[in-house]
């Protein structure tokens, strides 16, 4: 059996399987869709919510000092001014005067050769380093600093346009605030102005002392969210990696100023071993720790977890050292106190934070890149996703092999004790036996059930493995109980 993973090809493939068998559709696709956005179908839904589940289970349920909560995505437009994001949230764009194709700087960057890279170092007199990603952050924060010149400079270092193969006749560079901006009431003024959040944990920052004095927390403690966010962004592309409106998975974790490496390290450590028990590769995880030049406005020191996706190294999550900078802004534009009382040293003072931010729509991407299949069976191309169980959004399919014999009633009764147990079924006798398996195989569902002839006879029936294709009789009584312990290994 041969392995056929074609990477090159993988996030085109895994969007058109991902619309066939109902993970994620194109949003409002009957209008040509809208520009990186997507909907999540039926399938998607349930792999989104298993994700964030397993999420809240490790973060919340299994800790003492972690406790959730769920803002508003809408909030007050001071919150953003406090928080840095009206003055500091953009990205630097070019414009290529004559394709009249806009660019994100970084990404524009990342494709230019070697040889222009080097070009550029020696013209902005730059510190090579080994990293590509820290390279590009060096230049960008370069040309920023020298922006009346920047066109000029990546004009004469030959900065090609991807969309013309040719080098641009570049605008200097300009930022580009990544907010969404609406009103609140019937006026649209300045004064009406609101922001759709770019990030869950403000409504965490300006909710701490009410979370934690509710939950009688002592520091160190965290408060978690999972939540809609939404950035206007500029480069978009690569299926759900980078969309428009995303859901991230916030924790917001409280500890004195000094301890702050301390507790980085840790979480780093936590989160890289969470991803790593969703069953993806772990020769495709690493701990990237952030150069200087790359550290959000917010941050002091940043480890980003990335899997190795086709199109190279990219970030899932991003663990950073946020120190007392969000809390001390919002005492500042708020005038509130919103320092901690230890009462045991009778001490008043601001807490640091560790923050770990993860997207859910890009861990659900890397599941399910990570666990697409094609194997060469018998010259036959079987797709699989070999999704962890833990995650599969259909944990077993009940198959009838044929439709008479009373098999259909008997395989409803099965399905129905199998959904009594909590555990997601789904029943099919649509088809040959062998296309049935293959639609869950695609569909990532790891154990199939069929009800045949000697079901009728002893009671057993045949539990086939999705990712080695080998079957074995049970008895039908032990279906739940297998099941729930093969889900738990
Ligand atoms: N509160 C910190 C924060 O928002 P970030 O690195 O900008 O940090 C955290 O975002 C995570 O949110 C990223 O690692 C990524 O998984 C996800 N994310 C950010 N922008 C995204 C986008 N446009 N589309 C999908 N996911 C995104």
């Amino acid at each position: 059996m041969a392995t056929i993973k074609n990477d090159a090809k993988i996030l085109e493939i895994l969007t058109s399987l991902s619309k066939q068998r109902g993970f994620v559709f194109q949003s409002s696709e009957i209008y040509g869709g809208l520009g990186s956005t997507w909907d999540y179908g039926p399938l998607g839904v349930e792999l989104k919510r298993n994700i964030k589940n397993l999420w809240w289970q490790n973060i919340v349920t299994a800790r003492e000092n972690i406790v959730g909560m769920d803002a508003a995505i809408l909030m007050h437009p001071k919150v953003w001014e406090a928080s840095g994001h009206i003055e500091n949230f953009h990205d630097p764009l070019v414009d290529n005067k004559i394709s009249k194709k806009r660019y994100r700087l970084d990404h524009l960057l990342e494709e230019q050769t070697n040889e222009v890279l080097d070009s550029l170092i020696q013209k902005l007199n730059i510190k090579k380093s080994p990293e590509k990603e820290t390279l590009i952050q060096s230049i960008v924060s370069s040309l920023i600093n020298n922006e009346g010149q920047s066109g000029d400079i990546i004009i004469e270092c030959g900065v090609v346009d991807p969309h013309t193969n040719n080098i641009g006749d570049w605008t200097n560079t300009r930022q580009f605030n990544l907010m969404f901006k609406t009103h609140i009431g019937p006026v649209s003024d300045s004064s009406s102005i609101a922001y759709l959040r770019p990030e869950t944990a403000q409504g965490i920052f300006v909710n701490y002392l009410n979370a934690q004095s509710t939950s009688r927390q002592k520091l160190p403690f965290g408060i978690a969210q999972i939540g809609k966010a939404f950035r206007n962004e500029i480069t978009t592309g690569n299926f759900i990696f980078r969309t428009r409106e995303f859901e991230q998975m916030e924790m917001e974790f409280f500890c004195r100023l000094e301890e702050t490496n301390k507790w980085l390290e840790y979480w780093s450590n936590e989160r890289l071993d969470w991803f790593k028990s969703l069953g993806i590769n772990n020769d495709k995880l690493r701990l990237r720790e952030h150069g200087k030049d790359e550290l959000a406005h917010y941050s002091s020191a940043c480890y980003d977890i990335e899997y190795k996706f086709d199109f190279g190294w990219s970030e899932l999550e991003g663990i950073a050292d946020r120190g007392t900078f969000d809390l001390d802004q919002h005492m500042k534009h708020s005038n509130k106190k919103l320092t901690y009382f230890d009462q045991q040293n009778n001490q008043h003072f601001v807490p640091a934070v560790v923050e770990a931010s993860a997207g859910v729509d890009r861990a659900l991407l890397t599941v399910l890149a990570d666990a697409f299949t094609q194997e060469n069976i018998n010259d036959e191309i079987r797709t699989v996703l070999k999704l962890s169980p833990k995650i599969a959004p259909i944990k077993v399919a009940v198959f009838p092999l044929m439709n008479k014999n009373n098999m259909p009633e008997i395989s409803k009764k099965i399905m129905d004790e199998i959904k009594n147990a909590g555990i997601a079924c789904f029943f099919d006798s649509g088809g040959s036996i062998g296309k049935r398996y293959r639609r869950q195989d695609e569909a990532g569902t790891p154990f199939g059930i069929t009800i045949d002839h000697e079901t009728l006879e002893d009671n057993s029936v045949t539990l086939r493995y999705r990712d080695t294709m080998k079957q074995e009789r049970i008895n039908s009584n032990k279906i739940v109980e297998i099941i729930q312990d093969l889900i738990k290994k």
